[in-house]
Parts: structure tokens; sequence; C-alpha cells
């Protein structure tokens, strides 16, 4: 029997976050399905100017399938709010949340777990307009290389920067993200997801973009972005790829479901970028495509998140 069989569940979406849009997509596919596997549950749309315990208090909720992405979702908050409510969530917890959702601390976890990262540096978040910190304190990163903020998601701020003279707008843009950013070794090669579930991988995934990198516009607008199941590079790759994508979820402390992002570059190496612990849940969205991949429907994956809720 269901670990939370008759108990009242509610798909907590939206939420406050830029990525609110994509999460009420995920939450609507989710709380559908829950539905018609005759769960008892609500939608909860969670809005600016609301308080989400009020919310959940009113509902009577017992569990909450967390369907938020970004800020507040994603990164401990809400998972704090429902450990003080007593009330489980889904997905990993408050300190795994807020270590994967930190591209600094996850980095400094690999590197101390033995878990392959790109090459990088730090940067402050703040500087003077023309960049001029940055541009000396990467003058020995050899390109090309990519500037990122340490705290988005979704490609925001992401930039690949070919030529020192790209370097000023890169650095610009990130820090208009108001949080730390950092400089990696861009690895060239291809780019593979892994869905990973209470600790098993369930599958990967090969993401081939026809942008020169995963970026917003190609994670969402555009339709021409490939997604191959399994992965075409050869099955070794793939299983150090799923090997290293594991022990970087471990090395977090995650739990639930996940989904480590790796590039892999032209030798065969794997490096793993990020863990997102609330990947994208939407009809058209990686984890499910992986999970239908091996024979589990959309609804089982659902229930099998909830199941894992703690
Ligand atoms: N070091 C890197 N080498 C090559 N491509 C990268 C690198 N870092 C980021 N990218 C590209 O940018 C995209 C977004 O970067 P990522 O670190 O996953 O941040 P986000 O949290 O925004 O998804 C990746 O999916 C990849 O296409
Ligand atoms: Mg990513």
């Amino acid at each position: 029997m269901h670990r939370f069989a008759g108990k009242r569940v509610a798909v907590v979406m939206g939420g406050l976050s830029a990525e609110r849009e994509v999460s009420l997509n995920t939450g609507a596919n989710v709380y559908k399905a829950l539905l018609a596997e005759k769960w008892d549950v609500v939608a909860i749309d969670w809005k600016p100017d609301t308080s989400l315990a009020k919310l959940l208090e009113e509902q009577q909720v017992a569990v909450v399938w967390n369907a938020l992405h970004g800020t507040w979702g994603e990164d401990g908050a809400v998972q704090g709010l429902c450990a003080c409510l007593q009330i489980a969530c889904t997905g990993s917890g408050i300190l795994a949340s807020a270590l994967a959702m930190d591209k600094v601390m996850s980095k400094r976890i690999f590197e101390a777990s033995g878990v392959p990262t790109p090459k990088w540096r730090l940067l402050s978040h703040t500087g003077p307009a023309d960049a001029s910190d940055a541009v000396a304190a990467l003058a020995d990163l050899s390109l090309p290389f990519v500037v990122k903020p340490a705290n988005e998601g979704s490609s925001v701020g992401v930039s690949i920067v070919e030529d020192r003279s790209q370097l000023v707008a890169a650095v610009q843009l990130a820090r208009a993200n108001h949080g730390q950013v950092i400089a990696e070794d861009y690895i060239a090669g291809t780019e593979i997801f892994v869905g990973i579930l209470d600790g098993r991988v369930l599958g990967s995934v090969e993401v081939r973009p026809t942008t020169k990198f995963y970026d917003y516009e190609a994670k969402y607008k555009r339709t021409d972005t490939k997604y191959l199941i399994p992965p075409e590079v050869s099955r070794d790759i793939v299983e150090r790829a799923e090997h290293h994508a594991l022990a970087a979820y471990n090395a977090l402390g995650c739990s639930g479901h996940a989904r480590p992002d790796l590039r892999i570059s032209p030798t065969g190496e794997a490096f793993v970028l990020e863990v997102n612990t609330l990947p994208g849940m939407t009809a058209t969205s990686l984890l499910p495509k992986i999970a239908k991949s091996i024979g589990m429907s959309y609804a089982s994956l659902c229930e099998a998140i909830l199941e894992s809720a703690s």
C-alpha cells in the first residue's frame, strides 16, 4: 500500500520565482495525474503576497507534492516551511536543496567528494561597471570558458566566452542576477541528463540543441532541440556519466527525484555541472521521458515521487 494512501495531497505550484510559468505547467500535469489515480488532491497556486503556510493549513494537507521551481521552491525554503508545519514534502530535504541550488557550494562538495566538475573560479557578485576585476581575475583561464550566475536556473545569465572581448558583457549579464558569479572551463562535446529516483538511476537522455548551447530558447521555446533516449554516445560513457551523476546526488545528500546535468568531453570524460532537485514534470519534460523509456508511466512516476516524500 502507498505510504500516503488516504492522506490529503497538495500539489504546490506557481510560486514567486522567475520559473513560475514552468511550475504552473508542471503542477497542472501532476495534479491531473494524481486526480485520475483517485488521490484526495488539491492544487495550490502560490501567488505573490499570499501565505503558503496559511494555504496549507486551510486545506489540512498531509503531504506536499512540490511542483515549484527556482527560488523559494527548489532552494530549501519550502522544504523548511513544510518541516515546521510537520507536513511531508517530495524531493530533497532542506540542506540538500539549498546546496544543489548554489553552484559554488555544489562544486566545493563535488571536488571534496571526487565528483568531476569543470575547473572553476569564483567572482564576487559586485564589481566595477567595466568588470575590470574579472578581466584581471580570469586572465590566465584558457579560452573558451563559461560565465554564469551561481544561483540561477534555466540557463539565465549563462554565456560562453570564446574571445576575451566578450568577457565584460558576460560578467555584467551574470552579475545582473545579483548573486555570486562563477567562470568555468567550457566542456565541448555532448550534454547528458540523468534521471534519478530514490538513489537509483532510471536512465539518461542526450540533449542536442541546435543553438550554441542549451540556453533558455532551446529549453522552452524551440521545437528543434533533439532529445535522445538512450543517448547515442557509447554505453561505457553513459555508465560513467550515470555513476558520476549518482555520486553527485549522494554527495549533496539528495533524496527522492533529481536530474543531474553533465557534459561529456570529446575524449569521453564526464563532468557534472549541477544537480536539479526539482526537475520539470510537464508532459514534455525529460524525467517523465526517461521514466517512460523504462516502462514507467507519468502517473506511476508522480506516485513514486509522492511515496518518497519525507
Ligand atoms: N562548463 C560548461 N561547458 C559547456 N557548456 C556549459 C557549461 N556550463 C554550462 N553550459 C551550458 O549552459 C547550460 C546551463 O548551464 P547550467 O550550469 O546547467 O545552469 P542552469 O542552472 O542555468 O541550468 C548547460 O545546460 C550547458 O548547455
Ligand atoms: Mg542546468
